[in-house]
């Protein structure tokens, strides 16, 4: 739902025609994983969420149309789908379910084309001198992209037979997000001439339990 009001979003602010694209091609891949995933739920005995299903958009108020769309596109693309790439990754070279390996696989092969049309989308607006706003709203973004549930010392009951079949431990998800950031998200952003400086901050704080 998401992919599709950002493609027509994007249409409407004048993006290029290959982000426009490629986020018509997202709301495709998101449609067939969330019917992978609920048929890999039902499979482990799961409960299947049947909807109705809504659409969230994620806005920052007082933002233009063009620089919200690109706020959303930032959070989305750029942050979320890139770590979870990420994720996919390491349970990809953890787990040893050959049907949760087959499905993470095509999962991850569209994510990282996920990632790119938000890239691709931040890269033409910097081209053209937009987005500057997002130096300082980008810890905001991260701050609302994690769960409490993250960052807790509390238990943490994922073994060697869940692992198997891909979760991954607290502590790892907290290694890939902030290793995500560090290596590969922070210094993109830089890449595009933003500031990261407010953003490591708000890492270094939500690390030491401040934030
Ligand atoms: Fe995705």
């Amino acid at each position: 739902m998401r992919f599709r009001r950002l493609a027509h979003q994007l249409s409407q602010v004048g993006a290029q025609q290959v982000v426009v694209d490629l986020a018509r091609r997202g709301s495709h891949d998101e449609h067939r994983h969330a019917q992978l995933c609920a048929a890999m739920c039902a499979r482990y005995g799961g409960e299947v969420p049947k909807g109705p299903f809504h659409d969230h958009p994620a806005m920052w108020p007082g933002l233009a149309p063009r620089d919200q769309v690109l706020y959303e596109v930032v959070a989305f693309a750029c942050i979320a789908e890139t770590i979870n790439a990420q994720l996919l990754t390491t349970i990809l070279n953890r787990a040893t379910d050959p049907r949760i390996l087959r499905i993470v696989r095509r999962l991850l092969k569209d994510e990282v084309v996920h990632g790119k049309f938000g890239w691709a989308h931040l890269a033409a607006e910097r081209q053209r001198g937009g987005g500057a706003f997002l130096s300082s709203l980008i810890p905001k973004m991260l701050a609302r992209s994690v769960e409490d549930e993250l960052f807790s010392s509390g238990p943490d009951p994922v073994d060697a037979e869940a692992i198997a079949h891909g979760e991954v431990p607290r502590t790892e998800r907290l290694e890939i997000f902030v290793s995500g950031l560090r290596e590969v998200i922070f210094p993109g952003f830089e890449m595009f001439g933003l500031d990261m400086a407010p953003a490591k901050e708000w890492l270094t704080k939500r690390l030491a339990g401040e934030g």
